[in-house]
Formats: C-alpha cells, sequence, structure tokens
C-alpha cells in the first residue's frame, strides 16, 4: 500500500489497519474471599479487532474503583471480565457521532481499550454510555464521579427517595466518599440541616469546613446516640444509608414520624465473611411510620442526562465541590480497589491509567 492511500486510510477512518494495539483487561479468577487480593485477578492482554462501521476504539484515561463491585462479583460465573466504569478517549472511529478525540464514560470494565458500537456498548458495570459534556477546568475523571454514576445515585436517591423539604434534618453515613459528600451538597442546596458520619476527624472537618454540613462525627470514635442528640436536635427526616449495620439501627431509631430512609448501600458488610447481626429496626420503622426504600441508580437510566444536567449546573455554579483520591498506573487497580474500601478515599477514589 503507498504511504498517501495509507495516510488516507488512517485519517477517515482514524483508524490504521497496520498499526494493531494490544489491549490490557482484568479477568476475575477467584471469587473474593474477606478483602480483594491481586491473585484473585490475572491481567490478560487482548488483540483488539479492526473497526467496522459504527465502531469506536477507546483508551482508557480514569477507571473507577466503587463499591458495587465488591458486592456484585458473586454474581457472575469465573472466570469473567472485571465491571467497572471508565473515561476513555477516542483514539479511532468509523462513526460519525462519536469522533475522535471526545471523551465518553462508559461500563467497559477495567480494560485498557475496547472496541465497540456505541448502539449496543458493553455493560460490565452501571454507567449508560456518554460523550462527556464540556468541563472547562475540571477533570474528566468527574464522568465517573460527580458526574457520573455517583453523582446520579446522590441526585435521584436523595430526590425521588426522601424527597427532603427545607427546613428538615437530613443524617448521611459514609459521608465523605463520592456519594455521601454528594448526598449532603445536594441537602445544604435544598435548605435542610445536614449531619454526617465519617471516618477520619479529616474527613469531617472536609464536611463541615469545605462543604458546608452542619455537624459531621467521626463513627469509629464517637457515641453514635450522643452524636444525633447534638447534631440532629429535632431528630432525623431523611436517612441516606450508605453503610447498613448498627449504625444505621441507631440512627433511624433516632427518627422523626414519617421519616424516609434511603437505602443506597451497606459497605459496612462488604468484606464481611459472614452477614452481622444488628439491632432490630422493625419497632422502629412501625412505631415512627418510616418509609424504607432500596434502590439501585439504573432505576433512572432513562433520565440519565436530568441527573447529569443538574448536578454540572451545580458545579460550574460552584455550589457543589469535590475531591478525588488518584490512584496511578493500571496495574494498581487492585490497590485502588482495597485502598477505597478501606476508607482511604475523601470524595471519588478513581485510578489514572497511565502513570
Ligand atoms: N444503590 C446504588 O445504586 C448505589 C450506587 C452507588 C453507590 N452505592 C453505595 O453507596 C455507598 C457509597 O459508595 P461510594 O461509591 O460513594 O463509595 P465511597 O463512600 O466513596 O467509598 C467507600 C467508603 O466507605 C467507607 N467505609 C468502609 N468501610 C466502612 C465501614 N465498615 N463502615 C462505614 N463506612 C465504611 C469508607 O469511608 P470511611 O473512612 O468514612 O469509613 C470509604 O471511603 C456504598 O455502600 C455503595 O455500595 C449504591
Amino acid at each position: 500500500m503507498s504511504k498517501l492511500l495509507k495516510n488516507l486510510l488512517v485519517s477517515s477512518r482514524g483508524y490504521s489497519s497496520s498499526s494493531k494495539i494490544r489491549g490490557r483487561k482484568y479477568v476475575l479468577t477467584k471469587y473474593f474471599d474477606g478483602e480483594p487480593k491481586k491473585s484473585d485477578f490475572n491481567i490478560v492482554e487482548e488483540e483488539l479487532p479492526e473497526l467496522k462501521d459504527g465502531e469506536i476504539l477507546a483508551e482508557a484515561e480514569y477507571i473507577s474503583v466503587d463499591p458495587y463491585m465488591r458486592a456484585y462479583m458473586i454474581g457472575y460465573k469465573l472466570p469473567t471480565d472485571m465491571i467497572g466504569g471508565q473515561v476513555a478517549k477516542i483514539i479511532a472511529s468509523r462513526n460519525d457521532k462519536y469522533p475522535v478525540g471526545k471523551f465518553i464514560a462508559g461500563a467497559f470494565g477495567w480494560r485498557t481499550h475496547t472496541v465497540c458500537n456505541p448502539a449496543a456498548p458493553p455493560k460490565l458495570g452501571f454507567l449508560p454510555l456518554t460523550i462527556l459534556p464540556d468541563l472547562g477546568q475540571h477533570p474528566v475523571s468527574l464522568g465517573l464521579g460527580l458526574l457520573g454514576m455517583p453523582g446520579n445515585t446522590s441526585y435521584f436517591g436523595l430526590k425521588e427517595i426522601c424527597m427532603p423539604k427545607p427546613g428538615e434534618t437530613i443524617a448521611i453515613t459514609g459521608a465523605a466518599g463520592a456519594v455521601g459528600s454528594h448526598v449532603g451538597q445536594i441537602g445544604k442546596i435544598i435548605g435542610c440541616r445536614v449531619i454526617g458520619f465519617a471516618g477520619t476527624n479529616e474527613k469531617c472537618d472536609y464536611l463541615t469546613k469545605q462543604l458546608g454540613f452542619d455537624h459531621a462525627f467521626n463513627y469509629k470514635t464517637s457515641d453514635v446516640k450522643a452524636a444525633l442528640r447534638e447534631g440532629a436536635p429535632k431528630k432525623v427526616d431523611c436517612y441516606f444509608d450508605n453503610v447498613g449495620g448498627e449504625i444505621s439501627s441507631t440512627i433511624m431509631s433516632h427518627m422523626n414520624h414519617f421519616g424516609r430512609v434511603a437505602v443506597c448501600g451497606s459497605i459496612s458488610s462488604y468484606n464481611d465473611k459472614s452477614l452481622p447481626k444488628v439491632t432490630i429496626l422493625q419497632p422502629s420503622i412501625v412505631f415512627k411510620e418510616l418509609k424504607v426504600e432500596g434502590f439501585l441508580v439504573n432505576r433512572w437510566f432513562d433520565r440519565w442526562e436530568e441527573g447529569i444536567n443538574a448536578n454540572l449546573k451545580w458545579l460550574l455554579e460552584g455550589k457543589l465541590k469535590y475531591e478525588e483520591k488518584t490512584y496511578h498506573g493500571f496495574d494498581n487497580m487492585v490497590d485502588a480497589f482495597v485502598g477505597m474500601m478501606r476508607g482511604e478515599n475523601t470524595g471519588k477514589a478513581v485510578v489514572k491509567v497511565k502513570s
């Protein structure tokens, strides 16, 4: 093939058949037992297929580590590609709607490169394939946090399940993480009193001094009942439950009549080999006539853009702030995953693929 023809092929398709790229991906070969381990995975090289009409080749820029990954893999037959969202750059395209250079978010799993047709994207996680909006000075990694799955979990979970009204009190566990820190800020935007529980004093300072939470308590060192009396003197109207376990029973016993509980997750037990026993919840639910509802964020896939746009607007207006804990290198995915589960992160934990 002449050099001219070859160049023409590359520029019209954004892809050269002669420069085959080899990708890498994580394959889970053992079910997690306690904390995830590197030896639970194999890192496998894969040759990428030629692009067909309508397809794109995307290179991972940031890959997400999320608690749901710890809870979900038991449902997959082994060996299986590891699930997860990522923000990737389109580096070749045979699809006019997805041009080279754009950043997309998608559920591509823990892999460096993805070939797909955006009309039928991979479903290795809970992130519809979207082109990221212009984020100005903000990093594209926000597509995995504030402007992605956790952002929409916060937006829809709080508004649709807790339905807070101005002046009400919201309690949040896992408050300094990706979802919790975002829920609290939306609570403040709505005009609520917001109290949070997090695992270090530094995280609590961040919540009150940077994000405007009214009170934040270190759940590892404080008496939760006393904290509730101090932080929520009019009791709790809405509880956004990220952690489950005994603290949730305590908070639900300190709620007002007709309080609403959004059961988002139960990270306190994800690594446990046997499920913990906690104080019975039913008396509080019955006598206070609480509404307790679990949810999965994919319930709102058809309203995904609404959540992204609302969060983006608040971000650009300076009403939403964020922190990220960035790990570096594709080979360090498991360290990042374990670190996030241990609480190393304030805000969203992400892995920058090229260190
Ligand atoms: N339902 C849905 O659709 C949906 C969607 C997204 C997330 N979620 C759930 O929401 C929760 C938060 O997710 P995220 O992505 O925002 O993660 P995250 O809060 O950013 O990170 C996990 C945090 O969990 C905390 N943690 C770890 N072990 C704990 C324990 N034993 N007790 C209390 N806290 C503990 C740690 O913070 P500390 O230092 O404070 O301990 C850690 O930073 C998880 O339960 C997740 O499964 C649900």
